[in-house]
Formats: structure tokens, C-alpha cells, sequence
């Protein structure tokens, strides 16, 4: 079985996004990535709702929408009516995480949970058997391009072994820093589902790259 691979948008080039979509398209890439930000989450803004509207309409691929914002609970009829598959809530974003997951659900669509890179995988213990996906965020949210933080292999880890231990189906995704060989090493550790943004779209062949990344 090949890996899931979500390329990022956010390392796309935002004058070309139709060009950068058909390119998705033709390539293997399982799903695409998007990732919003609201300057207070973290010290960043991206795009929004227009933008993820409009993307809809040209691709058939699932949506892996990653919301980088305060108080997600708020959006979740907008992330719904954009079409997105999954649905990403940050665990730092939510006082009530079991309630948001349950409306994400509600909505049709499949809920998942973020952590950020300092909250330990053992805070999910209780909500993991209610969550299609976790994402472990492998670099701090809010950028592309930067660093891979050395500590998110064995937390990938750990996580798979909590999902064994717990007999659930939870995906598990990590987004930050993805490329050749970190990936392997995630890949060995347990991932299902690798985000990769500029490694991807800096390259020259990004189809044959998100191929690579398939073949992990
Ligand atoms: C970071 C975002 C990521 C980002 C990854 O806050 O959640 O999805 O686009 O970018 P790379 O792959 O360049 O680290
Ligand atoms: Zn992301």
C-alpha cells in the first residue's frame, strides 16, 4: 500500500494556482492541503474561505483542510460547505475538542486533530477512538519551509503505538519539514499520510516528487 501524500498549498505559487491545481491534478498526490491561518493561532494570515471556494470547483481531489485559528468550532459550516474531507482542529485551539468533533462529524465531514509540537500524543488518549485522523505537526505551525523537529519520528511512534494498543483506524499525519528522508523516517515510524509544501513545489519535477513520496 503507498502512502498518502497531501501536498501543501501554502508553498504554491498564489499568481498560478490554476496552474499549480491542474498540475495537482495530473500528479498522484492523494489529496491537497490547505492550510488557514488567522494572525492569532499563529503569527501568520493566509487565505480563506473565497480561496478554498474557488479551488473546490477544479479539483475532484479530497480537501485536508488544516486550520491554524482560534475558536474553529466557529467555522464549521464554512469548512463544510467548501467540500473538505477532513477537517483539522488544533487540540491547543479547543477547550471543548469533544464537542467540535462530534459537529465536525455531524457536518459530514471527517474530523481530525492537530497537536502542536510541544503537546505530548498521550493528551488523546480519551478522544483518539472518536478521530479519523491526528496530524502532528512536525515543525511550529504558522510557515512553510522550515526545519523538521528531530522529536516528531518518535512521537509517531508513540502515537502508533496508542492506536494499536486501542485497536482503532486512526490515520496518522505529520505536516512540517516533509521531504525524501525525513519522510522514510516517519514512514518507518508509523505515518500514514505525509504534508509536504515546499518540497513539492520548489521542486523541478514536483509530479515525479509527489510520486517519490508515494513510494515511501
Ligand atoms: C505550516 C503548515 C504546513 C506547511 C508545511 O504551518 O501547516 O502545512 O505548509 O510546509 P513545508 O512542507 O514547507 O514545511
Ligand atoms: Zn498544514
Amino acid at each position: 500500500m503507498s502512502i498518502i501524500v497531501a501536498p501543501s498549498l501554502l508553498a504554491a505559487d498564489f499568481l498560478n494556482l490554476e496552474s499549480e491545481m491542474k498540475m495537482l491534478n495530473r500528479s498522484e498526490a492523494d489529496w491537497i492541503h490547505l492550510d488557514i491561518m488567522d494572525g492569532v493561532f499563529v503569527p501568520n494570515i493566509s487565505f480563506g474561505f473565497p480561496v478554498v471556494n474557488r479551488l473546490r470547483e477544479v479539483t475532484l481531489k479530497p480537501l485536508d483542510v488544516h486550520l491554524m485559528i482560534v475558536r474553529p468550532e466557529k467555522f464549521v459550516d464554512e469548512v463544510a460547505a467548501a467540500g473538505a474531507t477532513f477537517m483539522n482542529v488544533h487540540y491547543e485551539a479547543c477547550t471543548h475538542l469533544h464537542r467540535v468533533v462530534q459537529e465536525i462529524r455531524k457536518r459530514g465531514m471527517k474530523p481530525a486533530v492537530t497537536l502542536n509540537p510541544h503537546t505530548p500524543v498521550q493528551v488523546l488518549e480519551d478522544i483518539l477512538p472518536d478521530l479519523d485522523m491526528v496530524l502532528l505537526m512536525s515543525v511550529n505551525p504558522g510557515f512553510g519551509g522550515q526545519q523538521f523537529i528531530e522529536h516528531s519520528v518518535r512521537k509517531t511512534a508513540a502515537l502508533r503505538e496508542m492506536i494499536l494498543r486501542q485497536q482503532t483506524s486512526t490515520l496518522i499525519e505529520v505536516d512540517g519539514g516533509v521531504n525524501q528522508e525525513t519522510g522514510r523516517r516517519l514512514v518507518d515510524a508509523g505515518a500514514d499520510v505525509l504534508v509536504a509544501g515546499s518540497f513539492v513545489f520548489s521542486s523541478e519535477r514536483p509530479e515525479e516528487t509527489i510520486h517519490r513520496l508515494r513510494m515511501l
